[in-house]
């Protein structure tokens, strides 16, 4: 039997707005009321983790330089961005970002998963003059890195800051940041101590100078975990290109 109602609606401009209104905010609260019972949003992953001190240095150095002018790190779930980068990124990869690099500018290529794709020499070379690694390249040269000296002490202080807005860097990260910053980045450091605490760390003469702990070693320490922390190597790539 259709709904002789209508007509209340039609006829009025007054109730058909109200009307509306209530028809929203249903849908509205449907959709926004479960957010606020459960805890995260995010869909937890395993082998996220905290970026080591270095890796966060290298992360500001990242941001400072502007490299996100030129880089997004986010693979869309589509068939040719999963082909030429890998597996699409998940919410949880960048979930201690703070603030996440995603981007939508892409002058130079996608990094989200540039880890593991060159040595740290390749990186090195690539950054002190990246036409010297490929000729057609556009990207500015970044020598300058390696004249920066970082300062291992100042960073249980970032550490701290980060675990107020939700890190979960732990008592013993802290304490330990300027040792895991040094250790990291030294050709014979404590390489298993950071590891254990950061594991995938990439860890050595980052920079090609093992005298100096530069700004080189951070931002090619950072280059390396990016995309390495989740082991996707059991993901049929089948499955990936049907996106
Ligand atoms: C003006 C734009 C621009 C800026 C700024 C820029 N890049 Fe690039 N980048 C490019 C282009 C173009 C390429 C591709 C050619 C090449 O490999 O040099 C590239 C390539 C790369 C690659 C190799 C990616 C791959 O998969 O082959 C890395 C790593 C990289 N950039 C890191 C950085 C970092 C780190 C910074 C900041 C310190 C930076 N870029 C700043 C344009 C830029």
């Amino acid at each position: 039997m259709p709904w002789k109602q209508h007509e209340v609606f039609e006829t009025r401009t007054v109730a058909l707005t109200a009307g509306i209104l209530v028809v929203v905010a249903v849908g509205g609260i449907v959709e926004i009321a479960p957010l606020f019972s459960i805890e995260n949003t995010i869909e937890r992953v395993e082998g996220v983790r905290p970026y080591s001190p270095l890796e966060l240095a290298g992360r500001d150095i990242y941001i400072r330089e502007g490299c996100y002018v030129c880089h997004s790190q986010q693979i869309r779930a589509l068939r040719d961005e999963v082909e030429r980068y890998g597996h699409y990124s998940l919410a949880a990869e960048s979930m201690y970002d703070h603030p996440f690099q995603w981007g939508s500018k892409r002058n130079g290529p996608d990094l989200a998963r540039v880890g593991g794709k060159y040595s740290n020499e390749w990186h090195v070379a690539h950054l002190l003059d990246p036409r010297a690694v490929v000729p057609e390249s556009i990207m500015p040269p970044y020598a300058f890195l390696l004249d920066g000296e970082l300062e291992p002490e100042s960073y249980a202080a970032h550490l701290i800051a980060l675990r107020r807005v939700g890190v979960p860097y732990d008592d013993e990260m802290i304490a330990s940041a300027a040792f895991d910053m040094r250790n990291q980045a030294s050709p014979d450091g404590d390489w298993q101590a950071v590891q254990a605490r950061y594991p995938k760390a990439t860890v050595g003469d980052l920079d090609g100078d093992p005298a100096r702990l530069t700004e080189m070693d951070a931002l090619v320490a950072y280059l390396q975990i990016l995309g390495r922390m989740v082991d996707f190597s059991d993901v049929d790539p089948a499955v990936l290109r049907q996106h």
